[in-house]
């Protein structure tokens, strides 16, 4: 059987990370993958993370298996992060999945099953992933205009219509909460109102991406767009990740939440998760979810992670302003102040995916061929050579 498989190809975004660790070159610098590093260079594992660890050793009695829709402590925290005081807890079905990449096809499972060839609507651009899980899932992947041709903004009539006029009842429109992947380019509050505006006329339903709540403006600040969802719009899938916001990417902790009219008809919903889970992973692993539930649910611990979110925000402010600062100081024609209007890890530069190949060849300086930057692994110290090697793939490519 399996001689007669093709080499897939690797994946566009963590096929990039194993290139760059076989990369000999000591300057090489890693601004791919959406993993937040500190000044060093290194992925921290949160102060309070390691505290709620050491509860967790000095406190826990078993390793028995997880109710198939997670940990009960940790669900209910999560719920009150995502939703607030905007909508009923009770009309909220959710259920603890490996991660953010989890709750999306556990997510897109549940619909499929029940209504197969659903169509979801997907940005273009959009997380490279995003196609890939819902086909797997059955789900038939549509696009919608997100950006300028000049690909520094939002170009939202464009979005608008084609959702107006190609959108059709019970589709499912795929949203990123904030901090989009991987433009960092975000509807405004007015926007947003809109989106949910016409999402609630054509009745097709939000399948709400919130991976980075917390890099944006804040952690409330960067609910509000959900929020906003939902006041008009009475059905919603939501899926959350701590992977970039408690630094827990290994340990896979994220959450699916379907969001139904009435709390009459959360039993059925969640049901469906539940059986969407067993024949995919059976349940979820412990660890992440027991230290997020230990943190959040803390006063204390807490609040001393809402600083190290707030910390981590600022840090990727400064490498932003850095960067284009950096750049207007190589002198380059190409002005790339536009960055500071994006939010969160990431970067979409303008860069293409030649001048990306040049960057990794001449340089050893990697970042996605679409000119997606991790603005998240940047570093002062390295600012410099980061902004004169890009000047120079500019003259050398222009
Ligand atoms: C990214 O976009 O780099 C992250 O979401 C990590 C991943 O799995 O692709």
């Amino acid at each position: 059987m399996f001689e007669h498989l093709p080499v897939a190809p690797p994946d566009s975004i963590l096929g990039l990370s194993d290139a760059f660790a076989k990369d000999p070159r000591a300057s090489k610098i890693n601004l791919t993958v959406g993993v937040y590093k500190d000044e060093q260079g290194r992925t921290p594992i949160l102060a309070t993370v390691k505290k709620a660890e050491e509860i967790l050793l000095r406190t826990e009695t078993s390793k028995g298996y997880m109710p198939i829709e997670g940990h009960p402590e940790y669900l209910k925290a999560v719920v009150g992060l995502l939703f607030g005081g905007s909508i009923d807890h009770g009309r909220v079905a959710a259920a603890q999945t490996p991660g953010g990449t989890g709750a999306l096809r556990v997510g897109a499972d549940t619909v499929s099953r029940h209504f197969p060839n659903t169509r979801i609507w997907l940005s273009n651009p959009t997380w490279a992933n995003h196609g890939s899980i819902f086909q797997a899932a059955g789900l038939e992947t549509n696009v919608y205009p997100y950006l300028t041709a000049d690909k520094t903004s939002l170009d939202f009539p464009a979005m608008m219509s084609e959702l107006k006029s190609q959108g059709r009842r019970g589709d499912l429109v795929c949203l990123h909460a904030c901090c989009h992947n991987p433009t960092g380019i975000d509807p405004t509050a007015e926007q947003w109102k809109e989106i949910s505006e016409l999402l609630a006329e054509k009745q097709m339903i939000p399948f709400v991406d919130f991976a980075y709540q917390g890099f944006g403006d804040g952690l409330e600040e960067d609910a509000k767009p959900l929020h906003s969802l939902l006041e008009k719009n009475q059905e919603a899938i939501v899926c959350s990740s701590f992977s970039k916001n408690f630094g827990l990417y290994s340990e896979r902790v994220g959450t699916v939440a379907l969001v139904s009219k009435e709390a009459s008809f959360t039993e059925a919903a969640l049901s469906q998760v539940r059986q969407a889970i067993r024949c995919n992973y059976s349940n979820p692993p412990r660890h992440g979810a027991s230290t997020v539930a230990t943190v959040l649910t803390d006063t204390t611990l807490r609040n001393e992670w809402i600083a190290e979110v707030n910390a981590m925000r600022s840090r990727i402010s400064l490498m932003r302003a850095q960067f284009i600062s950096g750049m207007a100081s190589t002198g380059v024609d190409r002005d790339f102040s536009f960055l500071s209007r994006q939010k969160g890890m990431f970067s979409y530069s303008g860069l293409n995916t030649m001048q990306a190949d040049w960057l990794k060849k001449e340089r050893g300086i990697y970042i996605v061929g679409t000119g997606r930057i991790n603005v998240a692994g940047m570093a002062s110290s390295t600012m410099p050579e980061l902004c004169q090697a890009i000047a120079d793939c500019l003259r050398a490519t222009s």
